[in-house]
């Protein structure tokens, strides 16, 4: 079966085309168009501009993801899109792109959640010029094939903190969210605060590396809360706090001072995301952990998560998917519809910006 994923629930645009064969799920292309460079003097989205600037790109990017998997629409078994959540005006090019072509084309329509999207990320085999691009991600879907429910997610985005129980696809409890900022967001803030350009993660990670993890403690807001849910809005207030002691505004820190605080933000984030995610691993006798979203990328996070789960004896397997399918993409959109495939007719989908799990 092959699936033409679209997805435009915040700037990015993207088309993908992915092929399901027994289990496995093969990427054939993924093609991303992001309108970032008109967002970063701003230092975040302005809706309006980013839907703008998706009418312009998306039927050039579906021509794009079909061309690079050499797949004719008449190819084409079903088309999957991201309905909600997500910015209103972004969601609707996407969502009336795939009407239209649901309609004209007589093909199946699959509306998807972009959240259960960042999941399935967790479920593609990624292929290149043919040839398997490493051993250990089809291990990886072997594995994931067999055994892997009950499964906790963890879906860490610039929009959402969110740790759900998967009883099966498309089963899913959320456990517990945040009450306040995503793990994104609060990343994405305190760049704001350091002068880092939006989205801030990857450089405050690239910085982190060399700075002093001694040096600040800040808070690790519900760490021990006997829930699952997260808070980081307190943390950007400490960081603020400490910026104001070493710079008056507009606030320019030595790189020492600027690499310490990055160090310091990402180890009070990841050590909440791994106390929580571990918790609950052990209390609901979970086989898998999906890490997934833009802040799964995170190699630090990623491999604490690891060696806290050896050392406490875990036998959870945790997976997180290739880097470049952890941020937005339609490739996640197509492998989801993949597994949950319930189609809809073209009438009945809308799109709902405050789309949460049920
Ligand atoms: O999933 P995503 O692409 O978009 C949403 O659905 O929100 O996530 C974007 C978020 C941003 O906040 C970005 O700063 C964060 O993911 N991010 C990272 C890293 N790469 C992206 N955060 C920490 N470390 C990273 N390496
Ligand atoms: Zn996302």
């Amino acid at each position: 079966m092959t699936i033409l994923g679209i997805e435009t629930s915040c700037d990015e645009t993207s088309a993908a085309i992915i092929k399901k064969e027994g289990q496995t799920l093969t990427l054939l292309s993924n093609v991303i168009a992001s309108s970032l460079e008109i967002h970063q003097p701003t230092g975040g989205i302005i809706p309006e501009n980013a839907a703008r600037e998706q009418v312009k790109y998306i039927l050039p990017v579906i021509q794009e993801a079909c061309k690079k998997a050499t797949v004719s629409y008449e190819d084409i078994d079903a088309i999957a899109v991201t309905y909600g959540p997500g910015l209103i005006g972004s969601l609707l090019v996407g969502v009336e792109t795939a009407k239209t072509l649901a309609l004209v084309l007589n093909k199946p329509i699959i509306p998807i959640n972009h959240m259960v999207g960042h999941i399935y990320a967790n479920f593609i085999r990624v292929i290149s010029n043919l040839k398997s691009q490493n051993a250990k991600l089809d291990a990886r879907c072997s594995m994931l094939d067999a055994t892997i429910f009950p499964a906790l997610a963890l879906v860490i985005s610039g929009g959402h903190t969110d740790l759900l129980l998967m009883k099966g696809h498309g089963d899913f409890i959320l456990l517990g969210g945040t009450r306040d900022d995503a793990a994104g967001e609060a990343f994405d803030k305190i760049g704001r605060l350091l002068g880092i350009d939006y989205p801030a993660g990857p450089m405050i990670e690239k910085l982190a590396k060399q700075g002093n993890p001694k040096r600040f403690r800040f808070p690790r807001p519900l760490i021990g809360s006997p829930d699952y849910d997260f808070s980081f809005s307190g943390l950007k207030t400490a960081v603020l706090r400490e910026v104001q002691k070493l710079s008056s505004k507009p606030y320019t820190l030595n790189p020492n001072d600027t690499a310490d605080i990055c160090r310091g933000t990402q180890d009070a984030i990841s050590d909440v995301l791994v106390k929580k995610t571990l918790k609950a691993a052990t209390e609901y006798n979970i086989k898998t952990i999906l890490l997934s979203g833009g802040v799964a990328a995170n190699e630090t996070l990623r491999k604490q998560l690891e060696l806290t789960a050896r050392r406490s004896l875990l036998d959870a397997k945790i997976f997180a998917p290739q880097k470049s399918l952890c941020t937005d993409n339609a490739a996640m959109i197509a492998a989801a519809a993949a597994y949950n495939f319930h189609p809809v007719p073209w009438q009945e989908i809308t799109a709902n910006p405050e789309l949460y799990f049920d």
